[in-house]
């Protein structure tokens, strides 16, 4: 595998000898793209993302961390920006590991790994949550997918709260095309309707916009079909247990100066696997770890 940072050291870009790639922006740790063997881009970025680090990104990966959507009221998290400060934050870049093929067959993967310290955050976000803490989030791609995992470790003297979730914007051909399985019969927050609703439907389906936090989920695994019905992209969580489905349609894409074109919505879905129910709690001294793989089927 090669591994190439550009001059201006703002991305990090890793390729399989089979023609895998992904690009990681060090701000936000936000992955760019993750392109399939045959050069076929998986992830949407807006044409309007802000990539200066002035503001989150619009598509790829952002991560979201330690709070998801607006902060609540009274809590620890509730003086930060929405999705919290992960995304807005620039990174270290910790370095890479990779296995080398031993023959054709055998599988070849790199996993390039990046830092966020309490100490390294700006002077506004630390004090908006003052805890001690290391982030490690590995991103790795092998033949199989592209595996993004998250360690979250305390390393103050107190416990503290935190969600998280990966903010993954799917590329995909025609939304109104598009359906997501592995949420039949569960039920979820609607936060278009502002409701907790049931879901009789086996699949979820695009004709407006959709913004769903679906929680507990018993399986692990949530797939986009494409228009034809057959597999295109199946995320895996580990030790994630919720998912939202998001797809702002025509209003809400209007309202957000990055997102261009305005019709892209119609090509992509954000599949996000997250802890966003409650809280995770973490006691001084220890580590969490948790992430997906999302394994395309091109
Ligand atoms: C989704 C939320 O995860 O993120 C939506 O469920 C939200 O409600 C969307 O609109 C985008 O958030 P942001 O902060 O990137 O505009």
């Amino acid at each position: 595998p090669t591994v190439t940072i550009a001059d201006d050291n703002s991305t990090v870009t890793a390729k399989l000898p089979s023609g895998e790639e992904v690009t990681v922006l060090l701000h936000g740790a936000t992955v760019l793209s993750w392109k399939a063997a045959g050069g076929q881009e998986l992830l949407w970025l807006s044409e309007g993302a802000v990539l200066d680090g002035s503001k989150p990104v619009r598509g790829g990966i952002p991560l979201v961390f330690p709070v998801f959507g607006p902060p609540p009221k009274n809590h620890a998290t509730s003086s930060l920006p929405q999705h919290g400060f992960a995304r807005s934050s620039r990174w270290e870049y910790l370095g890479k590991s990779s296995t080398e093929a031993q023959s054709t067959t055998s599988d070849n993967s790199i996993k390039l790994d990046f830092g966020l310290y309490s100490t390294a955050l700006s002077a506004e976000a630390r004090k908006a949550w003052p805890y001690d803490f290391g982030l490690v989030y590995s991103v790795t791609l092998s033949k199989e997918g592209l595996q993004t995992m998250v360690t979250v470790q305390n390393e103050g003297k107190e416990a503290f709260e935190f969600q998280v979730l990966l903010h993954t914007y799917f590329r995909v051909k025609d939304i109104s095309k598009t359906t997501v399985t592995g949420l039949a019969g569960l039920p979820f927050i609607d936060k278009v309707a502002n409701a907790t609703q049931g879901n009789p439907a086996p699949t979820v389906t695009f004709s407006g916009e959709v913004d769903r936090v679906y929680t507990n989920i018993p399986q692990s695994t949530t797939s986009i079909l494409d228009a034809d019905g057959k597999p295109y992209i199946d995320v895996v969580r580990d030790n994630l247990s919720d998912t939202v489905v998001w797809n702002p349609w025509t209003e809400k894409a209007k309202g957000m100066g990055d997102f261009q074109p305005k019709d892209g919505f119609k090509h992509m879905v954000c599949v996000e696997a997250g802890a966003v129910e409650g809280w995770t709690k973490l006691e001084a001294g220890e580590t969490w770890e948790g992430g997906m793989l999302a394994k395309s089927h091109l």
